[in-house]
């Protein structure tokens, strides 16, 4: 254990845990302990790849301002990068975030435009034009896009996909993940493949997004809203490598948070809602295999983030998701 000169350094070489309580044998299923990065999320490894390859190309320097539109996870990890390489950080977050989320950010000196997470998405002040409405105003901003720009998925395709396949020893049947940027799902799978063409690849989505409609070739469905952080979106965003992915599965808000719940009191893992998703994804492509397989999955963040909402039991329970536990 070497003594590390940032705690950037301490981005990705993630655990990976098998999940046999959820999912008992004779399926096996690893999870890939994303929320243990320093600041406790996958996204730590675009932050870190992203500003790093910006100051190395000169698109940034000393004192400028990173600004990004972030569900809060990708915010976190460029404030810790801000502020270990001397920038400003301005983050575009939806006012809807969740209060850990927002506190924070605040206490790692962000700034934060806080938008209206119920506009349309060309609208101006939306949560996915604000950002790059304030770039196109100041072009010493960097602004790293993670929505549109691949090198998010590059940075997968660099780190987490052959993390996975040495911790998995090169024995994988299938990769179930969640599609927010689609930068992780998407870089995994290109670099997982190249090793194994075999390896399918199943995106989650959620209820209310219209990634799956376009991954099936439907007209687009009016976006409605949902409670889920971090997955989906309300138009079709540049990163997801839809090539890349062999199937996708929409998960409901409740699916998402029971599962999460379960994560925590059966595994000891305590994550956030995408993680739920992840498992509900795993079970929903496991029913309909006939013969035993190896998944490997991942857990974006951490259910601290998240314990005013999906561990909060009267906030479950005042949405209609505690009801239907029992059900099922
Ligand atoms: C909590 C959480 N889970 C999952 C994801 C999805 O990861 P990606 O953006 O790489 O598709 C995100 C990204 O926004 C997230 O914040």
């Amino acid at each position: 254990m070497r003594v590390l000169d940032d705690i950037s350094q301490a981005v990705g070489s993630t655990p990976m845990v098998r999940l046999s309580r959820v999912v008992p044998p004779p399926h096996e299923v690893l999870a890939k302990v994303e929320f243990l990065n320093p600041t406790g999320s996958v996204k730590d490894r675009i932050a870190q790849y992203l500003v790093d390859k910006a100051l190395a190309e000169g698109r940034i320097g000393a004192g400028g301002v990173v600004l990004e539109a972030s569900s809060g996870n990708t915010a976190m990890g460029l404030a810790m990068m801000s502020i270990l390489r001397g920038l400003r950080c301005r983050m575009v977050v939806r006012r809807q975030t969740s209060r850990e989320k927002l506190d924070s950010l605040r206490a790692l000196g962000v700034e934060l435009v806080l938008v209206d997470g119920s506009l349309p998405p060309e609208h101006p002040e939306s949560y996915n034009r604000k950002a790059q409405v304030l770039a196109a105003e100041d072009p010493s901003i960097f602004f790293p896009d993670q929505h549109h720009n691949r090198d998010n998925n590059e940075a997968h395709y660099r780190t987490t996909g052959p993390e996975i396949w040495r911790q998995a020893e090169g024995r994988i049947d299938l990769f179930v993940a969640g599609m927010g940027t689609g930068g992780t799902v998407s870089g995994v799978a290109r670099y997982l493949k190249e090793q194994d063409p075999r390896i399918r690849v199943v995106a989650i989505d959620v209820e209310g997004s219209v990634f799956s409609d376009h991954f099936a070739g439907r007209p687009l469905p009016a976006p409605r809203p949902y409670l889920l952080e971090g997955l989906g979106d309300e138009e079709v965003i540049g990163c997801p490598e839809f090539e890349c992915i062999d199937a996708m599965e929409q998960v409901s808000d409740g699916e998402a948070f029971r599962a999460a719940r379960e994560l925590a009191a059966r595994e000891g893992l305590l994550a956030g809602g995408s993680s739920g998703a992840a498992l509900w994804g795993v079970r929903q492509v496991l029913a309909r295999e006939t013969e035993p397989r190896r998944v490997v999955t991942l857990l974006p963040d951490s259910g601290n983030r998240y314990l005013s909402t999906i561990y909060c039991d009267r906030w479950m329970a005042e949405r209609g998701f505690l009801a239907a536990a029992g059900g099922g």
